[in-house]
Formats: structure tokens, sequence, C-alpha cells
């Protein structure tokens, strides 16, 4: 947890932005898996830990800004809890930890939003994502589960996102100490992939340095031989001599802030020459992107010059054709990056996304519907403080490619006879996480290798 002072502080800034109402924070509870008592693991609603870090269930807070107040609202523990799960600090130890002198329990929740709502005042609150808050949301407001994403106060939202966008020093120093455990779980399979292991051989073991360094992982771990499954959770196949392994895998450190690595290596000692020529496609237009990444630049300008370099390699190569900024224009690319080229990062993996792309990755600007640049995440012009995953990839999805050859899409820039001989190809992607500085961008964590060479010396 950090100091009173910084959750004091960012609820300060929080009130002053939304200006009046009352601001509604509803921490998560511990949901059960198969029966009540046999629970997932706790996660803090990450809005939640922002502004009032206290990482325990059962918690509710209010900012009623009109009459300058502060409430962290929850019940104390039974003796059955005590007795079954341990003890916990009181939940005004809990809230002068962060500064709130104020409590109250659960039931008055209900009656002060009760009474709020009854003098007209407003009722800010976020969309909610787990069907308890739906509920919870409902018997509170009244506001139905299907009308709450549409009801969610926009205000609310863009001040939250506004703060959590801009990463202070203190969150560096977190998000960095998350890459850097993410590193180790890279740095680990790179050295222990073999022909014969599982799939599930390899996730086990880069969770594994998740759980031992205190943390979790950020998202579910993708290791695969299919890497042109975008998000392949599948871990029952054996590597053999050929393949290539696609690791998507990042930790969440014991502060929740989340890093995000993706590394493919040959699962032989040495890339194959096919995959030697395409690994170095995706290489350019990792490096092109990273070399663009600055202070007052559009990430869809980053995006569209990693789809360029994307698109100059595949002509090379001659699976494309014709004009490569035209192809780009009409996405024909997409056969070959179907996704974004990154996302950005935070206490989430993908940071905020519960509170709506267009808000934290385009500051208000609709996002594109065409196929692949609809998959952008974050496309606004980049601001020091931001931090981001720079993840571009070369994925053959022979659904795909037999849809648009049937279709005859795009045949002026793509030849599909080339195309065909790497539809068995699977794909690939690297990933490593920036922070936009100043006057660039810094990498964060431990290096991970990326270049061929690099990687091939690690095996
Ligand atoms: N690392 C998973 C993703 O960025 O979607
Ligand atoms: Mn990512």
């Amino acid at each position: 947890m950090f100091s009173a002072k910084t959750y004091i502080e960012r609820r300060r800034r929080l009130q002053a932005d939304v200006a009046s109402g009352i601001l509604l924070f509803l921490g998560n509870d511990d949901c059960g898996m198969n029966y009540a008592d046999n629970t997932y693991h706790f996660r803090q609603d990450s809005t939640f830990l922002y502004f009032f870090g206290s990482d325990y269930a059962g918690l509710s807070a209010i900012i009623d800004i009109d009459n300058d107040r502060e409430i962290i609202f929850g019940d104390e523990l039974t003796i059955d809890h005590i007795v079954w799960m341990g003890t916990q600090p009181t939940i005004r130890e809990k809230s002068l930890q962060v500064g709130v002198n104020l409590t109250m329990p659960l039931s008055s929740l209900k009656t002060y939003i009760d009474e709020a709502i009854r003098k007209g005042r407003k009722v800010h609150f976020l969309p909610p994502y787990r069907p308890e808050h739906q509920v919870k949301l409902f018997e509170l407001t009244g506001v139905n589960p299907a009308e709450q994403a549409s009801l969610a106060s926009l205000d609310f939202i863009k001040a939250v996102v506004n703060q959590r966008n801009y990463k202070s020093d203190e969150e560096i120093v977190q998000i960095e100490d998350a890459v850097n455990i993410s590193a180790e779980m890279h740095l680990h399979a790179m050295q222990m992939a073999r022909p014969g292991m599982k799939e599930a051989d390899i996730a086990a073991a880069v969770t594994s340095i998740a759980l031992a360094r205190e943390g979790n992982l950020s998202f579910p771990v993708i290791a695969t031989i299919n890497g042109q499954t975008l998000h392949n959770h599948y871990h029952g196949n054996t590597l053999k001599d050929g393949d290539m392994l696609l690791l998507d895998a990042g930790a969440e450190n014991r502060m929740h802030y989340a890093g995000d690595l993706s590394s493919t290596i040959p699962v032989s000692k040495c890339f194959s020459d096919r995959q030697r020529s395409i690994y170095q496609i995706a290489l350019n237009a990792h490096q092109s992107a990273v070399a663009a990444l600055r202070p007052g630049v559009a990430f869809r300008d980053i995006h569209l010059l990693a789809v360029k370099a994307i698109v100059d390699g595949m002509k090379e190569l001659g699976l494309m054709k014709g004009d490569a900024t035209e192809a780009v224009n009409a996405g024909a690319h997409a056969l070959f990056f179907q996704c974004g080229l990154g996302h950005m990062m935070g206490l989430d993996v993908h940071d905020m996304e519960n509170l709506g792309e267009v808000w934290v990755g385009y500051n208000g600007e609709p996002k594109s519907t065409q196929f692949g640049l609809k998959s952008l995440r974050l496309a606004r012009k980049l601001e020091p403080g931001f931090v981001l995953t720079i993840e571009p990839g070369v994925y053959f999805i022979p659904e795909l490619i037999d849809m648009w050859k049937a279709e005859k899409r795009f045949e002026q820039f793509i030849n599909y006879s080339e195309v065909e001989k790497y539809r068995d190809f699977g794909g690939l992607r690297n990933e490593e996480d920036f922070l936009i500085t100043a006057d660039g961008a810094r990498r964060l964590g431990k290096h991970v290798p990326i270049t061929m060479e690099d990687v091939e010396a690690m095996r």
C-alpha cells in the first residue's frame, strides 16, 4: 500500500474534477467457484484500490462531494470468519491506513444512497463488470442491470481515467517490479522449453514464478504452439521439433500492478528459415514502433507504422503486392495482423478496459469499425506518464485465409497462392512494456531477448 497521503491526494483531485454529487465505489467481494466457501482468488477492484488502497473483500465507499465527506462501508468480521480465515484489521483501522476517518456498516450504504436520491442528488457510479455488482447496484440505485452501463456517470469515468492514465513515480516502481517478474517468467520458459514437454509444463512453470513473488498472474497464461489464435489458453499440446512456442504471460505484483510480455521461441534450438523470415517481419514492425514512441505522437500512427512494416515485409516475401500505403488504408494487412499494436497497462493489464477504451485509449474519439483497426485499444496522442505495450505479431489463421480468399477480398493486395504456402505456419508475437517520458520512451524492466540470435542463444 502507498502512504495515506497518496490516496488522500487522489481522492481530493477526483472530488475537484467531478465537482458535485456522490461518487460510489463498489469494492469486490469473495466469489464462490463451485460452492460459496470455495472461492476464486480474491482480486480487489482496481479503481477501489487506486483511491482507497484497501485490499480486502466486502468493502464499499463513497465520496460525498457536496458535503466534503468520505466514508468506507464494511462489516466487522464474525468469529466464524476469524476461526476459519483468520483475523484482519478493523474497518476503522483499514480506513485510517488510507486517510479515511468515517466508517459505517454496509447496511448504512443503502440508507445513505436512498436519502441522496430522495433529495434529487446525483449518484455517480461506474459501469459494473461483475454480476454481483449489477445486483448490488440495482438494490442501491434501482437502475436495472441492462441500463447500468449506459447510465454510468461519464464525468466519473473521465475523471478516473484522467488520473489513472498518468502513472506517478511510485506507480512506475511498482509496474517495473511487475515487469521484472514477468521477464523472469519469460527467461525461465526460454531456457526450459524442450521437445516432449507439454504447453501446460511451461504454463505451470511461469505461473509458479508469479506466485513465488507473492503476486499472481495479470491474466491467464498463453503458452501455445498455435500462436495464430490470439488469446489461446489451451495447454494440452506437446511441443515438438519445428514448432514455435508463443508465450504471452505477465505477473501482477504484490501491489496489483501488471506486467505483460510476449516472446516466441523455436522449440528446436534454432528457428527454421521460414520462421526466420516471418519473425524478422514482426521484429521490424516492433522496432519501427519503438523508435517512434514519444509524447505528441498518436498511437494510431505508430500502429500504422508497424502495420506498414508488416506489409513491406509481406511484399518482399511475395505474400502481398501493390501500394503498401493503399493496402494499409484498405485494411488488407489484417489478414496477417488482426489486432492492435498495444494497450495501456497499470493496475489492469488492459488498463481500465472496464471503463471503456474510447475514454482510456481514444480520449473520447470514436473507434474505427474496420476489421483489424477496430481491435486497436489505444490510438490517442501519447503523453508523459502513459505506460503501454508494444506487441505486433504475424498470424496465419486458416479459417480467415479461406474466408477472404473465397470472397476474393483485397485480391489487388494479397497473393493468395503464396499465402497458401504459410497456412500451417501458426503465429508469433513479441511484446515489451514502455513508459512515455518527457522526450521519448523508456522500456520497463529486465531485458528479454527479442532478436533471433539472442533468443537462440538462450536455448
Ligand atoms: N497479453 C494479453 C493481451 O494483451 O491481450
Ligand atoms: Mn498485451
